[in-house]
């Protein structure tokens, strides 16, 4: 028996990790910590919410003495740590929000689980604080047109036509942090603090990077969600700048089997890069999933291309962001398994048939937010 925390479990990401633990391994026990922030929602996890081997706790990780007190009532072994602000625009408008919660919160998981295992006889023995970050800390790569550029890696999942890199660099684990945005600064901050624990006080702590990701359950402020719903609706499509900037997509179930595999076999103190192998120019990816919208909705392929709209750039908007995650593959073994057609089209189908999710969040309070967020586009 295993007693795990994830934490952000009601999020996008979180909720896949907890579905996808809470199925393959009945003999862990799951408690899903989170605070349900907009972002939470906890009709991500209808179909296993009365499972016996799940448990919800609705707290915030920044308030330390009651993650204290979880820590100790469930005798936790472990923690896959994914609570977070994670949308650059509101970090842009709302810094503080973010430090608050990617730092200080991660700081309180970290000494939370710091005090209790330290406490313990076995210490150390079997524990594993595992925290999920983004590609966003290395900054933005230089762009070139991908014009006999060769990506240097092809998987089953990449071997598709559309397989470009956007220029000769690509993040590897050991690059310098440089983030841009008060989202990535935050991440990378946490990021700081997990190694701390793990140098200073030899807290066993593992790190993992990962590029976008898309599919089911993604909250409708992200490009792919927002933008299937909007043409479902038909309104304008906001494409920031010329709609140029690149972007590395993963499957979300993707990065869940890679969390699970890292949980389990990655080695202690390492850090994990997880990519798509597949970058994409926003605007491509906007043409593709507005085929796709109006083929499934029987609308002629296509006719939706009028509402693309260019709008002012998001302020120190990173051009792009390409991941190198062979360390990965050939360390663990993991791949990306679907190709980014086969992904779209699995996720444009989910959002279409599960209209009345994407309509309870659309209506009421975050209607409201997203009117004042583009007013002044
Ligand atoms: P999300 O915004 O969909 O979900 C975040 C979850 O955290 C929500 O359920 C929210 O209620 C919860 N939360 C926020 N503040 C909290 C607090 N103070 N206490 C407890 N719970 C709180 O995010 P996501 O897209 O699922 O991302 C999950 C993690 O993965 C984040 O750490 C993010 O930085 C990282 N990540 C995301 C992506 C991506 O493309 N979405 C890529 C790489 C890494
Ligand atoms: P997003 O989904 O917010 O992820 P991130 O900023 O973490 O990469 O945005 C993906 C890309 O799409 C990014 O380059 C910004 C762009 N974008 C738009 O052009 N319009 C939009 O309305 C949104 C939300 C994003």
């Amino acid at each position: 028996m295993k007693n795990i925390i994830i934490t952000g479990g009601a999020g996008f990401i979180g909720s896949h990790v907890v579905r996808l633990f809470v199925n393959k391994y009945p003999d862990y026990h799951i408690i899903n910590v989170d605070k349900l922030t907009y972002a939470g929602n906890l009709a991500n996890l209808k179909d296993i919410e009365n499972k016996p081997n799940y448990t919800f706790v609705k707290a915030d990780i920044c308030d330390f003495e009651t993650i204290m007190g979880i820590f100790k009532k469930y005798k936790v072994d472990g923690v896959i740590h994914l609570a977070a602000e994670s949308h650059v625009d509101r970090s842009i408008k709302d810094p503080f929000t973010f430090a608050q919660t990617n730092v200080m919160g991660t700081l309180s998981m970290l000494q939370a689980a710091k005090l209790t295992w330290e406490s313990l006889p076995e210490k150390w023995e079997g524990k594993r604080f595992y925290h999920i970050s983004t590609d966003e800390v290395y900054g933005a790569l230089e762009m070139t047109d991908p014009e006999g550029i060769e990506p240097p890696f092809t998987t089953k999942a990449s071997s598709g036509k559309h397989h470009l890199a956007y220029g000769s660099k690509f993040f590897t684990e050991d690059l310098k942090y440089m983030p841009h945005s008060p989202y990535s600064a935050s991440k990378a901050s946490s990021d700081h603090f997990v190694r701390a624990f793990h140098d200073t006080y030899g807290m066993p702590t593992i790190v993992t990077n990962c590029s976008n990701n898309y599919g089911p359950y993604q909250f409708p402020e992200k490009l792919i969600p927002l933008f299937i719903n909007n043409i479902r609706h038909r309104k304008p499509l906001p494409v920031y700048g010329k709609g140029e900037n690149v972007r590395d997509w993963l499957y979300v179930e993707d990065h869940a089997r890679a969390i699970d595999l890292i949980f389990h076999k990655g080695t202690i103190a390492e850090t994990y890069n997880i990519g798509g192998f597949n970058e994409w120019k926003n605007i491509d990816i906007i043409k593709v999933v507005i085929n796709t919208v109006d083929r499934l909705l029987g609308r002629k392929e296509g006719e939706d291309m009028n509402l693309i709209t260019y709008v002012t750039d998001r302020a120190g908007h990173d051009m792009r962001y390409a991941i190198d995650s062979r360390k990965l593959q050939r360390e663990l073994g993991w791949e990306p398994s679907l190709q980014f057609e086969e992904g779209i089209e699995k996720t444009v189908r989910w959002y279409l048939d599960n209209q009345e999710w994407m309509d309870n969040i659309t209506s009421g309070e975050y209607e409201k937010y997203y009117e004042s967020m583009y007013a002044n586009r």
